[in-house]
């Protein structure tokens, strides 16, 4: 079989699973005592900013402490021999901390803000909590670099262009239930192989054109790349 060329792999919160930093829909849509539409949505923005910053400022705080698991280090590894592009959901460096390289944020990330009122001006702000008060360039207030929910997705277009050139497509703990990420798998072209590595049964459309490998992704994730490797693949 020939060498597959490009590798994409989507990612959402189930690969950083196993790194500590809790998944969305398992806790039974909480946060760690959050509620997700009040703290990840625009109009909670408005309602409570504070309480929106805690939130972040507490996620980033956790995402800096975590640490890459067997998952991120496999796809890493992968690109010594293949072109993988990794599309995530996920808002933290998990992925640039393994070493991976061609990392495509769709929900942007936790180490970045930007104005509440100007799109387009980030910063770089590491690992420093966001205060209220704490300003913009414009002078607005500064805001976590994330698409909440009634946001556009800047990153989508180039993200369906992407997965429209995958020869091999992996999904990695993610539910694949928030629109527009979700529908990234309608962009792939017929008759890939097609991988999900979840301990849960997905709810795909099509769900018998995937290979579904059932197990988290710390130990499924190294031994579908090791299959790859080998050209294992059907
Ligand atoms: P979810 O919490 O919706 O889904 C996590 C998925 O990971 C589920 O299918 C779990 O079965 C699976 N999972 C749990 N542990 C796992 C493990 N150790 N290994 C592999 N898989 C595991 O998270 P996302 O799909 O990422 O958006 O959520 C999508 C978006 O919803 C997030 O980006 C966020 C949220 O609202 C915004 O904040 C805009």
């Amino acid at each position: 079989m020939p060498q597959a060329k490009q590798i994409v792999v989507i990612t959402g919160a189930g690969i950083s699973a196993e790194s500590g930093l809790s998944t969305f829909r398992d806790s039974g849509g909480l946060w760690e005592g959050y509620d997700i539409n009040e703290v990840a949505s625009i109009d909670g923005w408005r309602k409570d900013p504070e309480k929106v910053l805690d939130f972040y400022n507490l996620r980033r705080k956790q995402a800096l402490e975590a640490e890459p698991n067997n998952a991120h280090k496999a796809l890493a590894d992968l690109q010594n021999d293949f072109d993988v592009q990794i599309i995530t959901q996920n808002v933290d460096d998990l992925h640039e901390k393994a070493g991976s390289k061609n990392v495509l944020h769709l929900h942007g990330e936790l180490n970045k803000a930007k104005s509440s009122e100007v799109d387009d001006h980030i910063v770089d702000i590491g690992n420093q909590p966001i205060k209220l008060g704490d300003k913009a360039a414009d002078g607005s207030q500064l805001r976590p670099h994330v698409v909440w929910f009634g946001e556009l997705v800047p990153n989508l277009e180039e993200a369906a262009h992407i997965t429209s050139k995958a020869d091999i497509l992996i999904v990695i703990g993610t539910s694949l239930v928030v629109y527009p990420a979700a529908g990234l798998i309608d962009y792939v072209k017929q008759n890939i192989p097609k991988y999900i590595i979840d301990p849960s049964e997905p709810e795909f459309r099509n769900l018998s054109e995937w290979n579904h490998i059932k197990e988290k992704a710390a130990s499924g994730t190294p031994k579908l790349v090791k299959k790859i490797k080998r050209q294992e693949i059907e």
